[in-house]
This record gives structure tokens, C-alpha cells and sequence, in this order.
């Protein structure tokens, strides 16, 4: 008698034990699992920086194209930024030129060129070579940055302020989504137009910063301070698009990526396309991040609505992004 009581006790605690037992591999399995998904998010995020190396060279020997594309940068009395922007973009594999659009009163110094030069055929390497150029403009206009450039050897222009710096491989994946869309700007900075309701009719609208597309995913427009378009629209902006237009940039030193918006739209019925890539700003923050901004920016949409006849900008909502950096799909 006893020793059965005994032993039903015994088998008692030994069922309680296993289902303890089980219990505990079950929590085990699931913390098995929850770190072996921090360490495959981890690995995924580090390899934007450090291995998988493999995986990233063997396309970008792929896909280099024997025309690559060219820069247009602006810049203004900002010699220490011009020099670190140009000195990382001139390390760009699929770099063809490089145009400084120089809109000062005096001209560029020689030691400034001297230096720019030196730093551009250092990072050329041998297989090419960077060209690296001037434009310099007697007028003080925003339009400067998308005067007609001659004897351009690429289609492809990557029109970039001097105080952003995007890695080579963002610039070079944009660059390649251009080659799917060449109508098109592709840019890393998206922006968006509204209709403004409270004003009762649909022909008024509002222009929207980077918190309205952060909130909604929506835009229309990518600026042109970190954008690929083709060289076509240089001539289209400068020698077709109203006067007016150009006049009222000029005036309100402000809107000339709009009215490029506007310009490209209208001439390809299609949205603009955004890519992610990894900025890295080195100016302070200009007047684009700051407040009391957009209202001149509404401004502008609604004057080139009307110099336009309608609004061309058409609203979407595709990022594009680099499958390389992305293991979950
Ligand atoms: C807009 O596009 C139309 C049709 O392609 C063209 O006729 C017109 O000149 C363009 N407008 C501007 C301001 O470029």
C-alpha cells in the first residue's frame, strides 16, 4: 500500500518535472528564436557597412556602364565643403565629369582650382579619367544650375548641392534606376503638393516638406539638390520654359528644383521616382529643413501652376530600394 502511494507520489513529480522540462524547452526555443533574429537584423543592417562585400562587388562589376553620368554641382562661397564633396564624388566608379556651377562675383581662385584638380586626378585612378570643369556665370540666378552645359559626354546628369554627401553606391544605384526611367527625375529627396480644401475650389495647393511624405508615404516631386535627370531638360528649362518662370527663381531665390519639377513633369506625364540612400549632410542645415519655409514654397507651386496652365506634378507612392540592403520580402 504504501509503497504504491510511494510511487504514484514518484510518478507525480516526475510528470510535473517533465512538464516543467517542456515548458522550459518551449521558452528556451523561443528565446533560440528571438536571437537568432536580432543576429540576422543585426548582420542585415551591418552589411551595409562591412561584409558581404561579395554580394555588392559582384554586381557593381556587373552593371558598370561603359557611359556613366556626370555632376552638376552648385556651390557658394563654401570652399571647405566644395573640397570634401568633390574629393568623395570624384571617388564614384561610374563618375564621367564633374561641373562646378559657379555663380560668384570674382572667379574661381587658381589655388582652389589647383587643390580641386589635384584631389579629382588622385581619385580618378588609372583605367579613367575625371574631368573636372568650371561654369562660371556673370549673373547671380538659381537658373545657373541648369544652363545648358556644352560638349556634355553623358546623358545622365546628377545634379547635387555641396553641402550633402550621398555614399557612391546610393548614387550609383539612383543612377541605374535612371537607366529604367530616363524620362524621369530619381532623386533621395522627395517632396509633396497638396490640394488645398479649405479654400472650396481644387485649384489651390500646398506644398508639403519632408514630415507631410514621412507621414502619408506620398510625393511628387524629388529635389533637385540630390537628383539624376537627362541632360535634355538643361536645354527645355533654360530655352523653352516661360520667361516668367525663370524671372520670378531669380527674383525670390528660391523654387528653381520646383519649377524643374514642374518642367519634367510636364513633359513626361510621370511621376517622379525616390530611392533610398544614406545621406550624410556636412553644411550646416540650410533654409529647406527650417520653418516658415513652405509657405514661400506654396507660393511657388501655385505661380507655376498658373504659368504652367495646370498642375503637372502627378502624386505616387513608390520608394525604391536596393535589394542588396533588404533580406526580408
Ligand atoms: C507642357 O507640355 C506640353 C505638351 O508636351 C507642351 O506643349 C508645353 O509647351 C509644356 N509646357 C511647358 C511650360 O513647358
Amino acid at each position: 500500500m504504501r509503497e504504491s502511494f510511494l510511487s504514484r507520489r514518484t510518478v507525480r513529480r516526475l510528470r510535473q518535472l517533465l512538464i516543467c522540462t517542456a515548458g522550459s524547452i518551449k521558452i528556451k526555443l523561443v528565446l533560440c528564436c528571438c536571437i537568432a533574429f536580432t543576429v540576422i537584423a543585426l548582420l542585415s543592417r551591418a552589411s551595409g557597412f562591412t561584409g558581404w562585400t561579395n554580394r555588392s562587388v559582384a554586381l557593381e562589376r556587373l552593371s558598370i556602364p561603359r557611359k556613366g553620368y556626370a555632376i552638376v554641382m552648385n556651390t557658394w562661397k563654401r570652399y571647405d565643403l566644395l573640397k570634401q564633396s568633390i574629393s568623395h564624388y570624384s571617388s564614384c566608379p561610374g563618375l564621367e565629369s564633374i561641373h562646378i556651377v559657379w555663380s560668384e562675383p570674382s572667379p574661381p581662385s587658381s589655388s582652389l582650382k589647383k587643390f580641386l584638380n589635384h584631389i579629382v586626378q588622385s581619385n580618378s585612378g588609372h583605367e579613367r579619367q575625371v574631368e573636372l570643369k568650371f561654369d562660371i556665370n556673370k549673373e547671380d540666378s538659381l537658373n545657373n544650375r541648369f544652363k545648358e552645359i556644352k560638349d556634355l559626354m553623358t546623358d545622365a546628369v546628377f545634379s547635387i548641392d555641396d553641402d550633402v554627401i550621398f555614399s557612391c553606391s546610393s548614387v550609383e544605384f539612383a543612377f541605374n534606376v535612371w537607366r529604367s526611367a530616363p524620362d524621369t527625375m530619381v532623386g533621395f529627396l522627395p517632396r509633396i503638393h497638396w490640394v488645398d480644401q479649405s479654400k472650396g475650389n481644387n485649384d489651390y495647393y500646398i506644398y508639403g516638406g519632408w514630415w507631410s511624405v514621412w507621414w502619408t508615404g506620398a510625393y511628387s516631386m524629388v529635389l533637385s539638390k540630390a537628383a539624376f535627370f537627362h541632360k535634355k531638360y538643361f536645354s527645355l528649362y533654360t530655352n523653352d520654359m516661360s520667361t516668367s518662370v525663370r524671372e520670378y527663381v531669380t527674383k525670390n531665390r528660391n523654387c528653381e528644383d520646383i519649377a524643374m519639377s514642374f518642367l519634367v513633369a510636364n513633359a513626361s506625364g510621370a511621376p517622379p521616382i525616390w530611392v533610398k540612400g544614406n545621406i550624410y549632410e556636412i553644411g550646416s542645415t540650410g533654409i529647406s529643413s527650417m520653418g516658415g519655409h513652405s509657405e514661400r514654397r506654396t507660393q511657388c507651386v501655385n505661380r507655376f501652376v498658373a504659368e504652367f496652365g495646370r498642375m503637372p506634378l502627378i502624386p505616387t507612392t513608390v520608394k525604391v530600394v536596393d535589394t542588396r540592403n533588404v533580406w526580408f520580402w
